[in-house]
């Protein structure tokens, strides 16, 4: 598969799908900030990558395209997708979400979990629709919060485990896309 990554901010989790991902090519990566840690990585690891405006969509499904992709991977992309970039790429975008959906969706995810006092949140993967976080689940895995977490610690351990299910949610969509 040709995947399209779109990032905003360290891009870890970019950089785990082109380690793990290796049947699979990251041909583009797509960040709306100039000089984040996604662009770093990309330079590291030689992936075409390029700067587009969030709100310049008509720019994203051009570039998508043009790379021929196969499924869009939105990992840490901070700004909602339009109808049109969804229509364009029709259960070809997947998005990951730092909590176990459908809570905690939008924003502060990790940190509205930790002062909800639960004893357990979560990381999920799914399909992108144009309800906010609330497109069809593809597989999610439960972070245990630990009494003494704070919000570093517990993103720690939630981004442990994101780096686990990606890849293997990519792989998932792979099967159902070629049945
Ligand atoms: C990840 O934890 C991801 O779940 C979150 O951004 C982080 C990106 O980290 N995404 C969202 O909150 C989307 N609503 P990374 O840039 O190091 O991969």
């Amino acid at each position: 598969m040709r995947l399209g990554v779109m990032c905003s901010g360290n891009g870890t989790n970019f950089e785990n799908i082109v380690r793990t991902c290796r049947d699979d090519e990251v041909v583009i990566m797509i960040h709306n900030k100039e000089k984040c840690g996604a662009a770093k990585r990309a330079d590291k690891f030689g992936i075409p990558h390029t700067h587009i405006k969030s709100k310049n969509e008509d720019l994203i499904i051009d570039v998508m395209n043009a790379w021929k992709v196969d499924l869009i991977v939105l990992a840490g992309w901070m700004r909602i997708i339009s109808p049109k970039l969804i229509e364009a790429f029709p259960n070809r975008i997947i998005n990951l979400h730092p909590s176990m959906l459908p809570k905690y969706k939008g924003l502060h995810a990790i940190e509205r979990a930790l002062e909800s006092g639960d004893d357990k949140t979560g990381v999920s993967v799914h399909y992108v629709n144009e309800e906010l976080d609330g497109g069809e689940v593809i597989l999610q895995e439960e972070v245990p919060i630990l009494p003494y977490d704070d919000v570093e610690s517990l993103t720690k351990a939630i981004q442990r485990q994101e780096y686990a299910i990606l890849p293997l949610a990519i792989q998932h969509v792979k099967h159902q896309l070629q049945t």
